[in-house]
């Protein structure tokens, strides 16, 4: 899975229009500098290797013909060294220019907001009956744009996911935005990218672009409550929940627990990770991340339980409904 993820974390391999531009960008400079490098080395080379004419040892320039011409090649290099970077710097304004254009109205909007260590993520719809929140990954309907609004409640993180945009800031207290607009679908992952304490190597991202059919039945899904378990162990796993020290903690909507600290976790199932990247999400990777949080994650704010077993595998049991 980290390979994978590591493949489809690259500002080189675009799927947004925002992240074709940077890396559009990239690709002139590395042109326009190589072939100049490329140049410059050859006639270093070639000159080195040039053997200076027998009867004049000491005197290359003596010709005054040869002179003239060293000062007009001289001339041409500074104009043309000119032209390139004033060329350079035009195409940097107009790409930075179209970078920081405003959102379209018709953007999707979310809500994302920076923890340590941790990303929560609100979908704003048109009405609050349409808002849904979620954590660490994020769907997107492919060729709609999306503005996501930023903040952090405690240090400055830094949002980037390399295959759809830039980096931005995340700064306590001053809020911001970006946008782009999504053209391929697939997962594509980053990472905070502000140092950010003990676990910001913990804190990623997943953004799974999909067609826009997929990303309604998606939202549908997200925007419905929790089912109420159906049988035991679960139903009895719920009441921990609800009774114990998770509720104080994490919302499941649909229920009593309604927590603001961590995660939500109404459709916990569907997300790829524990702890933002900490763990796959399985039973037994999330059985040893409630008994110890701190083990994978160290300094989280989630505190480490004990239970008998009957009670962790019904607890396990209905966190498992949670899809
Ligand atoms: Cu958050 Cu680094």
């Amino acid at each position: 899975m980290m390979l994978l993820a590591i493949i489809q974390q690259s500002a080189l391999q675009p799927a947004a229009d925002q992240a074709g531009r940077i890396s559009g960008l990239w690709w002139v400079y590395l042109t326009v500098l190589g072939t100049i490098w490329g140049l410059v080395m050859a006639a270093v080379i070639v000159g080195a290797l040039r053997r200076r004419p027998a009867e004049m040892p000491d005197r290359p320039l003596a010709h005054p013909m040869t002179e003239k011409n060293v000062w007009r090649v001289i001339h041409t290099a500074i104009g043309l060294t000119v032209v390139i970077l004033f060329a350079l710097l035009l195409s940097d304004f107009f790409i930075d220019r179209a970078l920081s254009s405003p959102a379209p109205d018709n953007a999707l909007k979310i809500k994302l907001t920076a923890h340590q260590w941790w990303w929560e993520a609100r979908y704003l719809g048109a009405k609050p009956s349409d808002t849904m929140v979620t954590a660490n990954e994020l769907h997107l309907p492919l060729g709609v744009p999306v503005e996501i609004e930023l903040d952090s409640v405690d240090v400055i993180h830094s949002f980037w996911i390399p295959s759809l945009h830039g980096k931005r800031d995340l700064i306590p207290g001053h809020p911001t935005s970006t946008w782009f607009t999504p053209r391929k679908t697939g997962t594509y992952y980053g990472l905070c990218a502000e140092f950010c304490g003990l676990q910001h190597a913990h804190m990623r991202l997943a953004v799974t672009v999909e067609s826009p059919e997929q990303f309604k039945q998606w939202y549908a899904h997200q925007l419905a409550e929790a089912p109420e378990p159906k049988a035991e162990p679960a139903q009895r796993g719920e009441q921990i929940v609800l009774t114990g020290t998770c509720a104080i903690c994490h919302s499941i909507q649909g229920t009593t627990a309604r927590g603001t600290v961590g995660p939500d976790l109404t459709h916990f199932m569907s997300r790829q990770w524990i702890g933002a990247g900490a763990l796959p999400n399985d039973r037994g990777s999330l059985a040893a991340w409630i008994l110890d949080p701190q083990g994978p994650k160290p300094g989280n704010l989630m505190p480490s339980h004990s239970f008998s077993d009957a009670d962790l595998n019904a607890l396990l049991d209905y966190l498992q409904t949670l899809n």
